[in-house]
C-alpha cells in the first residue's frame, strides 16, 4: 500500500448505513482512501456491525444504536434508518470529540447518504462532511426531481400512469420509481427528502463512472453546482479489499463452478435484504431445471416468504443438485462468483451493488427488480445498456423463467448480449485505468479531501 509508512494524510471517518448493500461500498472506499495514505476510522451501529477482524487496516468505533428500545413490531427499514440516525446525533459527537481534540490533522467525516444526521455532527463539531451516495447518479437526479414531482401531483403515484414516461427522467417510467407501490410511501417521500438536503456538506461521492451514466453525471454537475461531485467508481475494481459479508460465504461453490464449462452457469441471486413469494420459488426453481443449465443458486435464509415452500422443491431440482449441474448456497462470494470464467449471466434482483459487480465482469443480466432504486437499474440494463433483459410481469411463470435463462444462455440474442456486455467491461476498465474518468475523479477526491 502507498504511504503505508509516512504520516497518515488525513483522517477519515465512514460513517456506513448498517445494510450490506450499504456496507460493502462504503467498506470498499475505506480500503481506497487508506490507500492513497489517510487513516480510516468506521464509526458504525451496533447493529449488522462489520467484522473488524477482516479491516485490520481501520480502527472500528461502534455506536449505541437504540434498535433494543423498538418494539420488534415497529421494527421496519424505515423505522432502523430513523432510529440510528437520532442514535448518530446523540452519540456519535461525544465519540469524536477527542479525536478533535488530539489531530493535528485533517478530520473529514464521509457519510452515507441514509445517515443523514452525520451531516449535523460534522457541523456542530466544525469539520468537513461528504455524503457517499451508494447507488447511481440517475438515482440522485430522480430524487432531486420527486419534490416538483409531487407539487405537479404526480405523486402518489397511480396505476393510470404507471407506464408514462416520468418527465424529465426519460427512460424511466413512473413505474420504474422508488416510490412507486411502496406502503408508507409518505414516510419513504420524506426519508428521501431528509437524505437529498445536502444542508452544509461540501461533496458528494458516487460508486459509479462515466461510460454507464456520462448524461446523469453531466446533469447531476449542473444540479449540485454548489458542491463537488465525485464518481469514482466501481470502487470494487479499483483496489483488491477484504469481504465485508454479514453471512458467511461458501466458497465450496468456486469448487464447484471450476468444473463447470466457460460461460455455462447462470448464477441467482436477490441481495441481502430482498424477498419472494414461496410460489415464485418453485416457479423459478422448475423454469431452472427445466432450462437444462447448469445454475449456482444463492438462497439466503429469510430471503423466501414461508420458508416451508423449500421443502416442495421440485424433484427435478433436486436431481439436477444432486447430479451436479445445480448448486445451492445460502451466501456465495459473489464478487468471485461473477468474476469466474463459468458464468454466463446473473439472475439479479439489481440491488445497485449486484448490477455494477455484474457489468463489470461482463456478466448479461436477468434482471427481476423488488423495490427501492432496483426498477432503475433493471431499467438501465435492458433499455439504455441493453446488457440484458427484465422480468416485469407480477406473476412469474416457469416458462417465462426458462426462456428467460435460454435466451441469455444460449439462443443467437445471448451472443450480442455477451459482446456488449464484453465491450462494456473494457469501457469500465478504461474509466479506472490511468487516463479515465473515474481515476481522474479519484485524484481530484483525494486533492479536495487534503485541500479541506
Ligand atoms: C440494497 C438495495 O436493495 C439496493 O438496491 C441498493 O442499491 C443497496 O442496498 P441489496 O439488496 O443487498 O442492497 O443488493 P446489492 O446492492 O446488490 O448488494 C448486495 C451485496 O451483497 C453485493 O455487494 C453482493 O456482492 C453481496 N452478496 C450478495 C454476496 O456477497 N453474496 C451473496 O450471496 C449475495
Amino acid at each position: 500500500m502507498e504511504n503505508q509508512e509516512q504520516r497518515p494524510a488525513g483522517c477519515i471517518v465512514l460513517v456506513p448505513c448498517p445494510f450490506q448493500g450499504h456496507i460493502n461500498p462504503m467498506l470498499n472506499l475505506g480500503s481506497i482512501l487508506h490507500s492513497k495514505g489517510f487513516s480510516i476510522t468506521i464509526a458504525h451501529a451496533k447493529f449488522n456491525s462489520p467484522d473488524p477482524a477482516n479491516h485490520p487496516d481501520f480502527t472500528f468505533l461502534p455506536i449505541q444504536d437504540g434498535l433494543s428500545n423498538i418494539k420488534a413490531s415497529s421494527l421496519n427499514f424505515i423505522s432502523i434508518i430513523r432510529a440510528i440516525n437520532d442514535n448518530i446525533e446523540l452519540h456519535l459527537p461525544q465519540n469524536l470529540s477527542r479525536m478533535v481534540t488530539d489531530s493535528d490533522q485533517t478530520l473529514c467525516i464521509i457519510y452515507d447518504a441514509l445517515m443523514y444526521k452525520a451531516e449535523s455532527v460534522a457541523k456542530h463539531l466544525k469539520i468537513p462532511s461528504i455524503i457517499f451516495e451508494t447507488s447511481t447518479a440517475s438515482l440522485s437526479l430522480v430524487y432531486a426531481q420527486l419534490p416538483g414531482l409531487a407539487a405537479d401531483g404526480f405523486i402518489p403515484i397511480t396505476e393510470s400512469v404507471a407506464n408514462d414516461m416520468v418527465p424529465g427522467l426519460q427512460p424511466l417510467r413512473f413505474k420504474d420509481l422508488p416510490i412507486f407501490n411502496f406502503p408508507g410511501y409518505d414516510d419513504l417521500f420524506q426519508l428521501i427528502t431528509s437524505t437529498t438536503d445536502i444542508r452544509s456538506s461540501s461533496a458528494i461521492i458516487w460508486n459509479t463512472t462515466e461510460c454507464l451514466e456520462q448524461a446523469s453525471i453531466s446533469k447531476i454537475h449542473e444540479h449540485f453546482q454548489q458542491v463537488s461531485c465525485f464518481a469514482i467508481g466501481p470502487f470494487h475494481k479499483i483496489i483488491p479489499s477484504p469481504s465485508s459479508s454479514l453471512l458467511k460465504e461458501n466458497s465450496h461453490c468456486i469448487t464447484w463452478l471450476d468444473k463447470q464449462e466457460e460461460k455455462s452457469v447462470i448464477y441467482v441471486s436477490i441481495g441481502s435484504v430482498a424477498s419472494m413469494e414461496g410460489g415464485e420459488l418453485i416457479e423459478i426453481a422448475w423454469g431452472l431445471a427445466n432450462s437444462q443449465q447448469p445454475f449456482l443458486w444463492v438462497i439466503r435464509p429469510g430471503s423466501v416468504c414461508n420458508e416451508e415452500w423449500i421443502s416442495q422443491l421440485p424433484e427435478n431440482l433436486k436431481e439436477a443438485v444432486s447430479k451436479e449441474r445445480g448448486y445451492v448456497v445460502e451466501w456465495a462470494p459473489q464478487r468471485e462468483v461473477l468474476a469466474h470464467a463459468a458464468v454466463g449471466a446473473f439472475w439479479s434482483h439489481c440491488g445497485w451493488n449486484s448490477t455494477i459487480e455484474s457489468i463489470s465482469e461482463g456478466v448479461p443480466l436477468i434482471c427481476r427488480p423488488c423495490f427501492g432504486d432496483q426498477r432503475l437499474n433493471a431499467r438501465y440494463v435492458s433499455i439504455v445498456w441493453r446488457l440484458g433483459i427484465t422480468l416485469e410481469d407480477d406473476k412469474l411463470e416457469r416458462k417465462e423463467v426458462e426462456q428467460a435463462v435460454r435466451r441469455l444462455m444460449v439462443d443467437e440474442e445471448c451472443e450480442e448480449l455477451r459482446q456488449r456486455a464484453k465491450d462494456m467491461k473494457k469501457q469500465i476498465e478504461l474509466c479506472i485505468g490511468s487516463n479515465g474518468t473515474s481515476h481522474k475523479s479519484l485524484n481530484d477526491l483525494v486533492a479536495f479531501l487534503v485541500s479541506l
